[in-house]
């Protein structure tokens, strides 16, 4: 018992310390200023990612460590004696998914890593259900959370809440990890990972992602999953991304400039035919009309931007098409018997890239990789 708290006391004064020199006692509003370079050491703790928040957090070298995790336990997870194994890893671990914002696939796949890697999980799915309708600052709620658990997964409407909560309870003597699920039209990295190793594993023996030309397609001004991909692409070489979107919701400045700021190839275009013929990936999105102010979507043609039947000619034979999903109409359902269409399986690799993630973040990813030489099982 002592020996168990005073690790924990520990693991507490060590980060404590690191953000303390870090932080240097700065307000919420100082420190959101600066650049995510500047932050990024305050979501770490030994030299590993604390919080995931952000798209910028991952390098290279991570990005494939978190690959192989994911395919290894995918390998695992195929038979029950390697899903018992895997259940028992973080089996003295809780999480809890706040997601107040709607979600299918990634509270249900969060919710499925949690449960291969054993840990236990509680959910609240809107504030309506949380002290929050009572007068409960959001602050406070994920507060109380951290009283309860070891990771918080979250999705929230308002840009930079997640970040401010991870903030928040690093000033805490009780920090819990946090990962973001989705932040207003910010940021989605996990959605961001997924895509990459999708990506990965579709050009395995084409040479990997590097020289590929990816086609970005739909509604980029206000979807996060683009602005996250975007920026880990930045990881790989020779990429050319053609953004193509109506004139209103093209890609914004900010992502602009990472471009230019990291010599990244970038095309802008409305054509989406003539991309078509060029591309390596299609990725495809729904545009984002919750975030509408004046109902101005209605006016935009965006079937323009839409993957036809007949379409699926003027692409490469060896070509993908992906969508973060939800759709609409963007990709005709006729579409997804097509060799091309990678977007049930990329929905499915979000359980495996989270997994992998929370595994990582829990720094048990070596006896995962391990698996077969020192944890091979009886069977
Ligand atoms: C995306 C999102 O929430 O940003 N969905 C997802 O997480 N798979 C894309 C979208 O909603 O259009």
């Amino acid at each position: 018992m002592f020996c168990i708290t005073s690790i924990n006391n520990k693991n507490f004064i060590m980060k404590k310390q690191k953000n303390d020199v870090l932080l240097k006692k700065l307000s919420w509003e100082e420190f959101n200023k600066l650049s995510p370079g500047k932050k990024i050491k305050f979501y770490e703790s030994k030299g590993r990612i604390f919080d995931a928040l952000y798209s910028q957090q991952f390098s290279r070298p991570l990005l494939e460590k978190l690959f192989a995790i994911a395919t290894k336990i995918r390998f695992i997870a195929k038979e029950k004696p390697g899903l018992d194994w895997l259940q028992s890893l973080l089996s003295n671990k809780r999480a809890m998914l706040y997601f107040v914002q709607p979600s299918t696939r990634t509270f249900v796949s969060f919710q499925s890593a949690c449960f291969i890697l054993g840990m236990r999980v509680s959910e609240i799915r809107s504030t309506s259900t949380s002290s929050e309708l009572k007068g409960e600052t959001p602050e406070d709620t994920i507060r109380t959370f951290s009283s309860y658990v070891d990771l918080i997964v979250m999705r929230h409407f308002l840009e930079g809440m997640v970040e401010k909560s991870a903030w928040l309870l690093n000033n805490t003597k009780r920090p819990v990890r946090i990962i973001n699920g989705g932040s207003g039209r910010d940021q989605h990295p996990t959605q961001a990972l997924l895509d990459l190793y999708t990506l990965n594993y579709s050009f395995l023996m084409r040479g990997g992602i590097d020289n590929k030309k990816i086609a970005m397609v739909g509604d980029l001004k206000r979807g996060r999953t683009v602005r996250s991909l975007t920026y880990l692409l930045k990881h790989y070489k020779n990429i050319e991304i053609i953004y193509i979107s109506p004139e209103y919701l093209k890609i914004e400045d900010d992502i602009k400039n990472f471009l230019k700021k990291n010599k990244m190839k970038y095309k802008e275009t409305d054509d989406l035919q003539t991309a078509l013929k060029y591309a390596d990936a299609v990725y495809m999105t729904r545009i984002q009309d919750e975030y509408d102010i004046n109902n101005e979507s209605k006016d935009i043609d965006y079937t323009r931007f839409h993957l036809k039947y007949e379409n699926l000619k003027l692409m490469k034979k060896d070509a993908i098409i992906m969508h973060p999903l939800p759709r609409r109409a963007e990709i005709d359902t006729a579409i997804d018997n097509d060799d091309r269409a990678m977007y049930w399986r990329q929905e499915r690799n979000g359980m495996w890239i989270r997994a992998a993630l929370i595994a990582y973040m829990f720094a048990i990813e070596d006896i995962i990789l391990n698996f077969g030489e020192n944890y091979s099982l009886k069977r």
